[in-house]
């Protein structure tokens, strides 16, 4: 036990991992655990910033997201994991807010894991570089593995950790758009939506394997800063991730009729010439990867079909870090 560490609170800020080449299904024998290996940039100017403190003595752990009280059990594996390397019984007291919509297919849970990963764990006194907290929020949410650093990211599949590919000034031109279809939490969670394809897709077995086939040509692509090819697979990634899902028991559908058409509107796009590349996570949110001269057209475009929404334009963003 430190007590000065008592009154201390410590506040840690991350920005979400968006899949490039998706993780989705969970390998037995751990806890998130990724079936399939995955590429990815951490946002910039879309934050998770979470303040933790020690809870009063004999009072276990209180988070508050965004002014919600949250179930502590969805904490609980990732907190147990943090006392226990400490050897600190103490509850937390975690106040987490989003600079942008919760729990709605714009990986929030990833760099809100990310933070309090982090700052949870340099209140305990645990080390706090971004490969050792990879594994630690991972616990939490998977995505998050990736979410601690900034730039690329690879998580391989049945990783403890993610791993930097390249740092956040890699590709300086590359923006994301992101067109926030519907701002409601989503319907069925990554988690349960990631159990029902495992349990009840035909397709699964095929998702995983295919996806598998995608890696190596996605690091080149990647490596090569070619968004021409790498946005040819990023489609396929995601595309059929949802395959896979549209054919669980029940059926997993994310989409919104605005979701359609923001995915149309890149095809029409990329066939004017205009490197428009979508992507798509749990949740109706469309994520256009484009280059910084093609923002200003794509925006324009996209007023046509939501006139009254102004998509968010984010960079590759830096890993976790500490702001006090
Ligand atoms: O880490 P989770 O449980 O939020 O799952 C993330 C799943 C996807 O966003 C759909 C894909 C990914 O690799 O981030």
């Amino acid at each position: 036990m430190k007590p000065e560490s008592s009154t201390r609170e410590i506040t840690a800020v991350a920005g979400p991992s968006l899949a490039l080449l998706k993780y989705w299904g969970k390998q037995d024998g751990g806890v998130n655990l990724p079936a399939t290996p995955s590429i990815a940039v951490t946002l910039g100017g879309l934050e998770s910033r979470a303040r933790v403190a020690f809870a009063p003595e004999g009072t276990g752990d209180l988070i508050v997201l965004d002014g919600r009280e949250q179930p502590a059990h969805h904490f609980a594996p990732m907190l147990n994991e943090l006392r226990h390397l400490a050897r600190d019984e103490r509850g937390f007291v975690i106040e987490s807010s989003n600079n942008f919509p919760t729990a709605a297919g714009l990986a929030s849970s990833s760099s809100g894991f990310a933070a309090v990963a982090a700052a949870a764990a340099r209140l305990l006194g645990l080390p706090t570089k971004a490969e050792q907290l990879s594994p630690l929020a991972r616990i939490g949410s998977g995505s998050a593995a990736r979410a601690v650093f900034g730039g690329f990211t690879l998580w391989p599949a049945g990783a403890l950790s993610a791993s930097p590919l390249h740092p956040v000034d890699f590709w300086p031109e590359l923006r994301v758009v992101v067109v926030t279809v519907s701002a409601g939490a989503k319907s069925i969670s990554s988690r349960a939506a990631m159990e029902a394809t495992r349990r009840s897709s035909p397709y699964y077995e095929a998702w995983v394997r295919d996806a598998g086939a995608l890696l190596e040509d996605g690091i080149e692509a990647l490596a090569n800063r070619d968004l021409e090819k790498l946005g040819v697979l990023m489609r396929r990634s995601y595309m059929r991730m949802f395959g896979s899902m549209l054919a669980a028991d029940e059926p997993i559908l994310y989409w919104r009729a605005g979701s359609l058409n923001a995915l149309l509107l890149c095809e029409e796009l990329r066939g004017r010439g205009v490197q428009a590349w979508e992507t798509m996570d749990a949740g109706p949110q469309v994520k256009i990867l484009t280059e910084e001269s093609s923002v200003e057209l794509v925006l324009d475009e996209l007023k046509a079909y939501f006139p009254d929404k102004t998509p968010l334009v984010a960079a590759p963003g830096p890993g976790v870090r500490f702001v006090d």
